[in-house]
């Protein structure tokens, strides 16, 4: 069971867009990835599960690609308390049209999760939800850089870059909704790759909060065996 620090009605008034309407050119899938098998079970079917499993309340809106809308149906068959929306051309956009689909609803905090992602766990959504109990308006799991990093141009590195102070950061990313909203309406379209960057444009202090190795995104075609070992692992421990 999942512990938190906020009130029932706390986290009913909470809300999670869970972004799939990308057609996942990197993986290179028949049909997108979100909507790829891992362990029998569509991965945007995982991922819902996941985040059901840590807030069984929230109202999820799930951001999908207009042509998918059968494979969507059926990922999200039996699902509670879901609506659907259509998203765009970038991730921003998708994310905006998640945002505008919960004007009416105008949760306290919104977390905005990748599809891409059904290893996020229980542990990580009470840690972000610490950090905006201590009156953080944004949270982001981050994790320190170990690899070196270098530039290069041409195949040929140009300099090495200092890590120190880098992370590599992930997604849910939990922000108050109406200041969300407000950074998505006066950001530019420059396909912010992630929602702390259109907050972070506005002029928003975002926390990090400590990342997770296991919450990666199934990105290119060799994740899916990572991700099925990783499943098959993951449903053995229950
Ligand atoms: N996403 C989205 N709308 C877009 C682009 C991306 O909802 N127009 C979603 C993806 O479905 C994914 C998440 O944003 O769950 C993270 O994006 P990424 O991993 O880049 O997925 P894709 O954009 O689908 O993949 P690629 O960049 O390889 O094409
Ligand atoms: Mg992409």
């Amino acid at each position: 069971k999942s512990q938190t620090l906020f009130s029932h009605e706390k986290r009913t008034n909470m809300a999670y867009i869970i972004v799939a309407a990308g057609k996942g050119q990197r993986a290179g899938t028949v049909v997108p990835k979100q909507y790829c098998l891992i362990a029998g079970k569509m991965l945007l079917t995982h991922t819902v599960k996941a985040l059901r499993q840590a807030n069984p309340d929230a109202l999820f809106v799930v951001v999908i690609n207009e042509d998918d809308h059968d494979l969507a149906t059926k990922a999200l068959a039996g699902a509670k308390n879901i609506i659907t929306v259509t998203g765009g051309a970038t991730r921003q956009e998708s994310v905006y049209a998640g945002l505008t689909a919960l004007k009416a609803e105008a949760p306290e905090f919104v977390f905005v999760h990748d599809a891409a992602r059904p290893f996020v766990s229980s542990v990580l959504i009470v840690n972000i939800e610490s950090d905006l109990q201590k009156g953080a308006d944004a949270v982001i799991p981050a994790l320190a850089i170990t690899d070196t990093l270098k530039r290069a141009t041409n195949g040929m590195i140009t300099d090495t870059i200092d890590r120190a102070g880098l992370y590599a950061v992930q997604t849910p990313q939990a922000f108050n909704y109406s200041k969300l909203l407000s950074a998505h309406e006066t950001a530019p379209h420059n396909d912010f790759t992630d929602d702390a960057a259109v907050f972070e444009y506005a002029g928003g202090t975002i926390h990090i909060c400590a990342g997770d190795e296991g919450n990666f995104k199934v990105t290119h075609p060799a994740d899916f065996a990572k991700a099925e070992a990783q499943m098959m692992l993951a449903c053995s421990d229950i």
